[in-house]
């Protein structure tokens, strides 16, 4: 049976991170909320368990608190921060109540290096708390402290119960890997067997027991997720997996044409719907960018229900969800979740009658290009920038037809090339040009001109859901500018744009 180790969530903004490090050190993990009750968490046979930290104080009136039988079920536990304390609390020590908040680094210095803290030197560590632990319950003892948290590190090895103040998931906390590995391995015996092979294994195993004889059908995109799904279900099912690519002629220059060949030469049953004429007639017109979106995915649900209804046999589609998207969580919902709250097509399951399967709805993004790379997804697949559903019509501000659609396409084209020539491209999150529907006077010989203006958008982010504008080398500005303007017909200005999310979003529209 698989290993797993169970996140309960008080709310902290680093709960994901914790569940990362477990699974960087291949041990798969889940995060449920702190409220999940004594039989779910018995349920899931878990190898240990860790506490996260959370905002609330235990002296909260109904402050989050542990199922108590949790504390007696002898699978290890490791509380950190609040997970410490409402252990402490719940188990008879006391906390004490403090308005002053503990921030940032501070000196640990380990008394015992028998088992969590074992090869840890004295070092630093990230402590965010205001609460502290003032007396521990009966059977724990001291394992570190640091000058303002006395009882850093403690353990009860009745009950194998350790907790830390600090937070050993962030990386400022320098040895903290090493810790989460010690209570890993030395303390809940893990062997650390989920790797991107053995996840592929035993998906195709769960694909082809779930699937049967019947057939599936999977949009593509071109994006990561939706590729890594494909090929991971193309794996077990072979050409009874049935790829749709639409062609909305709103995608980057000659994209169409090398996703189309990538996907084949990668042995997908694909069928590509070159529906450019039908977007952009349905798009006539139109320059509101919320209209344009409902349009593109009015018109994207269409075509691929007209071609999906002709596939005899489909009982299943595909879908590249991801765990963010799906975290019971008590903290706020991953970035994707905003990111896919207008993703166009969020309406196609419910219309078309069919079961889900969604592969990847256990991996973050950085495991799904892990996983990618482990099936021969190309690199330029795995590594690429996001797109939004839409496409180039939301970086035409107004309205959009075929001459402004490939006169982007170009500009882009040019960013996008230059900036991989710099060797940028994956220090970026996102880089894109945006057509503006103005015209502004140059002069180009000895001629006036009264042309377009193209805008360059680079932005660095985590997440997507906050970004800054990149840093980018004034000469790559330089060479983007000429070669857009000396390159692209009916273009006589690049601006290069300035300002961060929030306020402004990534997009234009
Ligand atoms: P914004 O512009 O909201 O973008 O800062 C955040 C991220 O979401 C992408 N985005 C979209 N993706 N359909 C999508 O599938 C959309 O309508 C859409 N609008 C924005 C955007 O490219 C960025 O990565």
């Amino acid at each position: 049976m698989r290993e797993t180790i169970l996140v309960l969530d008080f709310g902290s903004q680093y709960t994901q991170l914790i569940a990362r490090r477990t699974r960087e050190l291949r041990v798969h993990s889940e995060i449920k909320p702190f409220s999940t009750p004594l039989d779910r968490i018995k349920q899931a046979k878990p190898k240990a368990i860790i506490l996260s930290g959370g905002p609330a104080s235990v002296w909260d009136e109904g402050s989050p608190k542990l199922a108590p039988e949790a504390f007696g079920l002898g699978i290890p536990i490791l509380g950190i921060c609040y997970g410490m304390q409402i252990t402490v609390h719940q188990l008879g020590g006391k906390i004490e109540r403090s308005q002053r908040r503990e921030f940032g680094p501070a000196n640990l210095r380990v008394i015992d290096k028998s088992d969590l803290l074992s090869g840890i030197p004295d070092d630093e560590v990230w402590m965010s708390h205001s609460d502290r632990v003032l007396e521990l319950p009966p059977g724990f003892e001291l394992i570190a402290e640091s000058e303002n948290s006395p009882n850093a590190a403690v353990r009860c090895l009745n009950l194998g119960i350790y907790c830390t103040q600090f937070h050993p998931e962030v990386i400022h906390t320098k040895y903290g890997k090493e810790i989460l590995s010690n209570f890993i391995f030395k303390i809940a015996k893990c062997k650390g067997s989920w790797t991107p092979k053995s996840f592929v294994e035993t998906k195709i195993k769960d694909i082809k027991e779930k699937v049967g004889e019947s057939r599936v059908i999977c949009g593509l995109s071109g994006g990561v997720d939706s590729a890594v799904a494909a090929v991971i279900i193309s794996r077990a099912i072979l050409d009874r997996l049935h790829c749709i690519f639409v062609d909305t002629g709103l995608l980057r220059l000659n994209e169409a044409k090398e996703v189309v060949e990538s996907f084949r030469n990668m042995g997908l049953n694909l069928i590509h719907i070159d529906a450019r004429d039908r977007f952009l007639r349905n798009l006539e017109g139109v320059s509101d960018p919320e209209r344009k979106r409902k349009i593109i995915g009015r018109e994207f649900i269409g075509v691929f229900e007209e071609k999906s209804s002709k596939i005899n046999g489909a009982e299943f589609l595909a879908q590249g969800t991801l765990y963010p998207d799906v975290i019971e969580s008590v903290s706020v919902k991953g970035p994707s979740a905003t990111i896919k709250s207008h993703h166009n097509v969020g309406g196609l399951p419910e219309k078309m009658n069919l079961k889900l399967i969604e592969p990847l709805r256990e991996l973050f993004k950085d495991e799904v290009r892990e996983v990618g790379s482990e099936l021969g997804v190309p690199i330029e697949i795995l590594n690429r920038h996001p797109f939004p559903g839409p496409g180039l019509a939301i970086r035409i501000i107004g309205e959009i037809d075929e001459k402004t659609v490939s006169t982007l396409q170009h500009a882009d084209h040019i960013f996008i090339e230059e900036i991989r020539q710099a060797g940028l491209y994956d220090d970026i999150w996102q880089a894109f040009c945006v057509f503006l529907p103005c015209r502004t006077v140059g002069v180009m010989g000895d001629e006036r001109t009264y042309e377009n203006v193209i805008a360059l958008r680079a932005v660095t982010s985590l997440d997507g859901m906050t970004a800054s504008w990149a840093r980018i080398p004034y000469e790559l500005l330089e060479i983007t500018s000429v070669r857009i303007i000396n390159e692209v017909a009916g273009v006589n200005r690049v601006v290069y744009d300035v300002s961060t999310k929030p306020p402004s979003t990534i997009e234009w529209e």
